[in-house]
């Protein structure tokens, strides 16, 4: 028997059947109803329950706190993939073989380079510039760059764009950073992988030849595919919305770094950072706790709009610290995060409202021991994310249910009002 939802409206007796597919009925089906000649519709601010495509890319249970791209669980990838191999799985949809594999890798670093050009761009951004501005105005500089982006219906086209801007967003990001600590930039060297490539860029001086500590480059792997993808998040539903309008890759991978800039998202790693310093001293975190609990601030890095258990990602960089830190030494800050964590799951404020450590609530410690400052913190997210967005994207385009983003309002404002001249207004 079919799934069918009935809804009567005793104000007018009209009665209808919805038919449920996929546990979602048709919103546009609910026009039928005719409020006072208004169609009706719902109202969703945030999208707290509203379903916008049909995606095969990542699957998340917040419930469960499970995380699988493609349908492989998170914490495997993160234990036997590199970051390349789990952005060919997810923009391919299965895993390469290692011929795949070989060739996807030569053609990332193919492309590592960028344009010329694009330094005199860098060149005008103040000194103090936040890095998350330039890569932001870089990657939207990039169409005029390489216009053929706009021939994404052309699998070929669409394809060596999504290779170019995988390729060089290390690239832009380690400018960014270098021009802030007005340091000569480093070229991309052919003869490392993609991480390790990533940290000569960054923190090559004089030596001859910059080797990173193995540790480390497995630990910046394991981050990159944690943070590639996850569903319909605010920067992916960006990039999704300017690719509505029929745009490039490089301007809706724009916006998705605009939107992920923010504190609630992918700035948050920034603010975490910015929060311990504050705290300081684990002595001061029942303080801090009873203003979270006043809602005087929030606990950044705690908290998830999906995940209402721990999210998985937070648990596999909780190891990902440990390993760092033998490396580095360890930071004081992590005694800190650890008591607010343990606040976090035991106080009665934290647990009704199922807030739990999210992703951005360790990284910033690890990013901090591998010597970048704050600012850097929500480029090294971008970086990965931009397998995720043009995956994404790339599903968008060649999707036949989608159409232009536009929401619907329900108007609040004055109505059809005489115009009031210059000289009779208060
Ligand atoms: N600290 C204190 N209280 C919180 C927090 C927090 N971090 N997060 C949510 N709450 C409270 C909130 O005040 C509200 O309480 P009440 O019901 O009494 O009004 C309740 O929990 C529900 O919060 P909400 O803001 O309605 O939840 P949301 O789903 O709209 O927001 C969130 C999700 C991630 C924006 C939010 O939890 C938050 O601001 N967290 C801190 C920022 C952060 O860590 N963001 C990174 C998210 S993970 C990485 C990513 O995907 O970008």
């Amino acid at each position: 028997m079919a799934d069918i939802l009935q809804i009567r409206r005793p104000a007018s007796g009209t009665e209808a059947e919805l038919a449920i597919t996929e546990a979602t009925i048709r919103a546009t089906e609910l026009r039928q109803f005719d409020i006072g000649g208004e169609p009706l519709a719902t109202f969703d601010p945030g999208f707290m329950n509203t379903a916008v495509c049909h995606s095969a890319i990542t699957y998340i249970d917040g419930d469960a706190g499970v995380l699988e791209y493609r349908g492989y669980p998170i914490a495997e990838l993160a234990e036997h993939s590199t970051y390349l191999e789990v952005a060919y799985l997810l923009l391919n949809g299965e895993l390469p073989n290692p011929t795949q594999l070989a060739d996807w890798e030569s053609q990332v670093t193919e492309h590592r380079t960028l344009p010329d050009k694009l330094k005199t761009v860098l060149a005008g951004f103040p000194y103090d510039a936040h890095p998350m501005t330039i890569l932001m105005a870089s990657v939207a500089a990039f169409y005029s760059f390489y216009p053929d982006a706009r021939n994404f219906d052309d699998p070929a086209a669409r394809s060596l764009n999504i290779t170019r801007l995988i390729a060089k967003m290390p690239t832009l990001a380690a400018f960014a950073y270098r021009k802030g600590k007005a340091r000569p930039y480093v070229n991309p060297d052919d003869s490392y992988g993609y991480c390790h490539n990533f940290l000569a860029m960054l923190f090559k001086q004089a030596e001859r030849r910059y080797v990173a500590d193995p540790r480390l480059i497995r630990a910046m792997e394991v981050l990159f595919i944690l943070h590639a993808d996850h569903e319909q998040n605010c920067s992916t539903n960006a990039v999704r919305s300017v690719a509505s309008s029929g745009n490039d890759l490089y301007t809706c991978a724009s916006a998705g770094i605009g939107a992920l800039h923010g504190p609630l998202h992918g700035g948050a790693n920034e603010a975490v950072l910015k929060m311990l310093r504050e705290i300081r001293t684990v002595d001061r975190v029942p303080e801090f706790i009873e203003g979270v609990k006043a809602g005087k601030v929030r606990m950044m890095g705690f908290g998830h709009r999906v995940y209402k258990n721990y999210d998985p990602r937070a648990k596999i960089i909780k190891k990902s610290v440990e390993d760092v830190f033998e490396v580095t030494g360890v930071n004081p800050l992590l005694e800190v995060a650890k008591e607010l964590e343990r606040y976090g799951l035991e106080d009665e404020y934290f647990v009704k409202r199922r807030l739990y450590p999210n992703v951005d609530f360790y990284s910033g410690l690890i990013y901090e021991a591998l010597g970048f400052p704050p600012e850097m913190f929500t480029v090294l997210f971008a970086i990965p994310r931009t397998s995720g967005w043009a995956a994404q994207y790339q599903e968008f385009i060649t999707d036949s249910e989608q159409k232009i983003a536009r929401p619907k309002q329900i108007y609040t404002g004055s109505r059809t009002r005489s115009y009031v001249p210059m000289e009779e207004r208060d």
